[in-house]
């Protein structure tokens, strides 16, 4: 098949189109597993570094393509970058991860926080701009935002770990303010979806990776209000761009983020893709679902896992991507990606 063929691949799955297989990424796809990105980030200096270097970000972008098969890249970057151009002063500690210096902490915090600048987010479109220019056409280029409930648990936290107790206490306590918060995400995530799209990237994505923790009464307010508001305020500025909503582990909300305007859901690993997929019927694309641990294992083992999940991706029409249910383990050794493409290519090959 040629390159070019494989480039309508993403995209036309994502628009429902027959194929003759089922494209593949991976989520987290550049990172600590590769050596090659450990040198990257080793003569970057640092993780904000690499992001904020947009020759770098764009050289680790292309990392996993020069070695592997897939359809499309992921810029490299982080769902942190927005509140650090928000003024949160995003810094990352060895060993332990992203820190905000500035979290926030009082009403008066909240009312005074700026909406994000394009401006102040220049290298991640440049990194964007040069990415598009190397890869070659046959791979789509997504570019990615995390969701407003997801980036408000860090910025009242300030760090990972823990279960963002003060973002939780917020929802209860002091829903007004919360909500103003979650508006000033939204239209911050805006901007700089946006400034992604004008700068190349074929496919938008929004990572909800704490939309667990969301009590079941807030669903509306913290995930589905929130990521609708995007969707519409990006289509009203004439973004076109198919965009993929992985809210994690609340299966529940499916129904809602198609109504809400998503055009393909990520589904965790933790998740019934296949009980999902009856349940939506052939309105969406879906993507994921296998768990990362399966690329800890074996060929064997990773070969009956991928043809497990192109299965529960069932033979209806409606678009179909082969990724994880959530970001690749760092322990992964990298042929095992190798022998999953593999797998997925024969698992899922029409005819
Ligand atoms: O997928 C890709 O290849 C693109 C790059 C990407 C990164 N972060 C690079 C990264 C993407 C899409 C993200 C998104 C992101 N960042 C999310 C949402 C996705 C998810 O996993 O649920 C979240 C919650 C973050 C915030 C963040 N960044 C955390 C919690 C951490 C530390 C976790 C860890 O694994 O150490 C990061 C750091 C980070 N972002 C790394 C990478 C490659 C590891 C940095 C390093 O040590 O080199």
């Amino acid at each position: 098949m040629s390159k070019t063929d494989s480039n309508a691949l993403l995209l036309a799955a994502l628009s429902g189109q027959p194929l003759p297989r089922m494209p593949i990424w991976v989520m987290r796809q550049a990172g600590r597993y590769l050596p090659e990105y450990r040198k990257s980030r080793k003569q970057a200096g640092s993780f904000l570094k690499l992001c904020k270097t947009p020759k770098l970000a764009s050289e680790v972008t292309l990392q996993p393509i020069e070695r592997f098969e897939l359809d499309a890249a992921i810029i490299f970057s982080d769902i942190l970058i927005v509140p650090d151009a928000m003024g949160l002063s995003l810094g990352f500690v060895e060993n332990e991860g992203p820190q905000l210096a500035n979290p926030l902490q009082t009403a008066k915090d909240i009312a005074a926080l700026p909406i994000a600048k394009a401006s102040d987010l220049t290298y991640l479109a440049e990194a964007l701009e040069l990415t598009r220019a190397e890869l070659p056409s046959s791979v789509a280029l997504i570019g990615f935002a995390g969701a407003p409930f997801t980036l408000a648990c860090y910025m009242t936290q300030g760090h990972g770990g823990g279960e963002f107790l003060i973002a939780r206490k917020m929802i209860y306590s002091e829903p007004k303010l919360f909500t103003e918060l979650l508006a000033k995400l939204v239209q911050s995530v805006v901007v700089n979806l946006a400034m992604q799209a004008q700068a190349g990237a074929d496919v938008l994505m929004l990572f909800d990776s704490w939309a667990m923790q969301v009590p079941f009464q807030a669903g509306r307010m913290c995930i589905i209000e929130p990521i609708a508001a995007v969707i519409k305020l990006l289509r009203q500025q004439g973004i076109n761009q198919p965009i993929i909503v992985f809210a994690r582990g609340v299966p529940q909300y499916a129904s809602e983020l198609v109504a809400a305007g998503a055009n393909c859901l990520g589904v965790s690993w933790q998740n019934d893709l296949a009980a999902l997929r009856k349940q939506l019927g052939e309105t969406i694309a879906l993507q994921g679902n296998l768990d990362p641990a399966v690329l800890l294992s074996d060929s064997a083992t990773i070969k009956q896992a991928a043809s497990a999940v192109v299965k529960a991706h069932g033979n209806g029409r409606s678009g179909k991507i082969f990724n994880l249910g959530h970001g690749i383990d760092k322990q992964t050794p990298p042929e095992n990606v190798a022998h999953l493409i593999k797998a997925v290519r024969e698992a899922s090959q029409v005819g």
